[in-house]
């Protein structure tokens, strides 16, 4: 596959079947990522990555410990409060979501279940956490942002479906208890990954992109 398709092919998906990736695919996978650039070849990130039986009882706990109303405690901060063209791509994506999920616009319930559903890793058998030492800051999130682009995008390549989750930093100390990682370690994100399952409604979602003026400038 050529780089610009696995872009294009490239998106999130909020159903998986069951079906495990072969261990060794993964380790490939994961191997391949190690080669993300970063500031000074840092690579601050670290990858905890969460299969099969252990990744079903992790879904159930994290589900079950969310549900009953634990307030959110994120180790690098809050997603901003969206506002002018941002707000409205960000009221844009949801719209195309919940559309595609039969969700109407009101429907606080159906929506919270949607959200909900962020911490069962939307029926993925794998999930992976990405951290960094909880004193870095923006500089080295950016290294693994790229790092989770290029995860993604090898994914792609080998026809696994995934879903990069913001949601899944919220919890984080559950998240470290809960697979032994250290303190020290700060979670930045999560991404839940498998094969997808076509028959999920919310799979039909194709989120746009804004025109490139609105985002690109060249400078002559
Ligand atoms: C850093 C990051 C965090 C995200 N967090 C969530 C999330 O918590 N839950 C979710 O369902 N989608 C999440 N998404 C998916 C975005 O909604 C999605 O990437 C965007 O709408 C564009 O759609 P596409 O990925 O299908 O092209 C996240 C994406 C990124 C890059």
């Amino acid at each position: 596959m050529q780089l610009t398709d696995a872009i294009h092919t490239r998106r999130t998906v909020r159903g998986f079947t069951e079906q495990t990736i072969e261990p060794a695919l993964l380790h490939d996978i994961f191997s391949v990522a190690q080669r993300s650039p970063s500031n000074c070849n840092t690579q601050p990130w670290h990858a905890y990555i969460v299969s099969g039986e252990r990744c079903r009882q992790l879904a159930t706990d994290l589900y079950q410990h969310v549900s009953s109303g634990k307030a959110p405690q994120p180790d690098f901060g809050f997603m901003a409060s969206y506002e002018g063209i941002f707000r409205e791509r960000q009221v844009d994506c949801a719209r195309e979501l919940y559309q595609n999920m039969g969700i109407e616009r009101g429907d606080k319930m159906g929506r919270m279940t949607a959200l909900l559903e962020n911490y069962r890793f939307f029926g993925a058998p794998h999930v992976v956490f990405l951290g960094m030492p909880r004193t870095y800051s923006t500089v080295n999130a950016v290294d693994v942002g790229i790092y989770a682009q290029t995860l993604m995008l090898l994914m792609t390549e080998q026809g696994i479906a995934s879903c990069p989750q913001g949601a899944l930093a919220y919890y984080p100390d559950f998240v470290r208890e809960t697979l032994d990682i250290s303190d020290d370690i700060g979670i930045l994100l999560g991404i839940s990954f498998g094969y997808e399952n076509s028959d999920e409604p919310a799979n039909n979602t194709r989120i746009d992109r804004a025109p490139l003026e609105q985002c690109a400038t060249f400078i002559n």
